[in-house]
């Protein structure tokens, strides 16, 4: 597919945790845990979406289709990946839908900020206690201006110093029910969902307003509870752990049959703003991704967009899928760079269609011919069917 070149980005700024050469403890999330809920039924042909369990910045809530759904980025051969590696898990919607989706037999998933990790890994394995003390510690519905900011700002003085402790953990972090209801309350209410930290690893977002003169946002737990089950249940099937690690740790002995979906903080050269902030992902770190990545004997998957860095690194000679993305900044060009083969035949047709109008004409399409094709004689019905196989060998 052609890859004309994305136009310079913005990306808003996001934290991260200093990184140690610790490695995780690979621990499954598999002990089926209290008040989580079945695997609801998922598809891709418009059937329930995944649902992310909070803003999160860089979050693939909006495009996870495009990259999944793509019919290109299927399995060659088809069947199930061995492994989903996930080392930039994030708000972790791209695991959710790939495990909804079944993509994979086991699913790896890390991601460096500590808080993070512990709040989804709480939504993991005791979702109702979790819920239980979010619903404690939010302000409740109906709460004023002056409540939301009095429940906002002792979530984030608590966190500004719990943070900084939190700085150099990695693992299978244990569940801590305070440091999760008090992270996801804060990201569902402060500004623009940003988690960010300062030079000492000290919290530091103030509470989100829709304009400067607006009240503040009041964190809400029933808006936000369909997207914490939905991770929760996802997070909770066998075969899926997830550890705070340095994505160098993640992908370390990924080989035959796994795929590494790789999405990491953007460039800072194709960021209008540049550096901001110093936890940043730098250049060096991507140029180091990017070589780890190249040398892994393995499917790899990379989202990003067109910058220096990338188009002169190894994944210049993969193949490229870019699609459109709508971002604060408006329309973006996002692109997807893989190193394995385009499939050359669909082997599973729930991806056929390159976009959601598309599978839908092509789901009615099918539900007409089906329902046609019952009421036929049973010889008839079967006259086509010769004729369809007749088609498929001269193809
Ligand atoms: C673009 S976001 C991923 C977004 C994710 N795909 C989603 O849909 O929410 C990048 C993520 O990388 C994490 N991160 C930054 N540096 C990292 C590192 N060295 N190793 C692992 N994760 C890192 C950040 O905490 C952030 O969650």
């Amino acid at each position: 597919m052609p890859s004309p070149p994305a136009p310079a980005r913005t990306k808003a700024p996001r934290s991260r945790a200093a990184r140690g050469a610790a490695s995780p403890t690979s621990q499954a999330l598999s002990a089926t845990p209290a008040g989580a809920q079945a695997l609801p039924a998922r598809s891709l042909e418009g059937g329930a979406e995944p649902v992310p369990a909070h803003r999160w910045q860089g979050s693939k809530a909006r495009v996870w289709r495009q990259i999944l759904g793509h019919e290109a980025l299927q399995r060659p051969g088809g069947g199930r990946w061995r492994r989903w590696i996930e080392p930039f898990y994030g708000c972790g919607v791209m695991a959710q839908a790939a495990i909804s989706r079944g993509l994979a037999d086991e699913y790896r998933l890390a991601d460096l900020c500590a808080p993070l990790v512990i709040a989804h890994r709480a939504l993991a394995l005791a979702p109702a206690a979790l819920l239980a003390r979010l619903a404690l510690l939010a302000p409740k519905p109906g709460a004023s201006p002056a409540e939301a900011e009095r429940a906002y700002h002792a979530a984030a003085g608590w966190m500004k110093h719990h943070c900084r402790q939190l700085r150099a953990a990695r693992g299978a972090l244990p569940v801590d029910l305070t440091v999760a209801a008090r992270f996801l309350l804060l990201l569902g209410s402060n500004f623009n969902g940003l988690w960010r930290v300062n030079g000492d690893g000290e919290y530091n977002v103030p509470i989100g307003r829709r304009s400067a003169s607006a009240p503040p946002l009041v964190y809400s737990l029933a808006a936000a509870r369909p997207g914490l089950l939905a991770q929760s249940a996802a997070l909770a099937q066998p075969g899926v752990s997830l550890v705070c690690a340095d994505m160098l740790t993640t992908v370390e002995g990924a080989g035959a049959g796994d795929v590494v979906y790789a999405d990491p903080p953007y460039v800072m050269d194709s960021r209008r703003g540049g550096k901001l902030y110093r936890h940043e992902y730098g250049d060096a770190d991507h140029v180091r991704l990017l070589d780890v990545l190249a040398g892994l004997p393995c499917a790899v998957m990379v989202s990003g967009y067109s910058s220096t860095i990338y188009d002169s690194s190894p994944l210049a000679s993969w193949r490229t899928i870019d699609f459109n993305a709508m971002t604060r900044g408006g329309i973006a060009i996002e692109r997807l760079w893989m190193n394995y083969p385009e499939p050359a035949e669909l082997h599973d047709l729930r991806y056929l269609g390159s976009n959601f109008r598309e599978r839908e004409r092509i789901k009615r399409k099918k539900a007409r011919w089906q329902a046609k094709l019952a009421k036929l004689d049973p010889l008839e019905r079967a006259a086509i069917m010769e004729c369809l196989r007749e088609l498929e060998a001269v193809e």
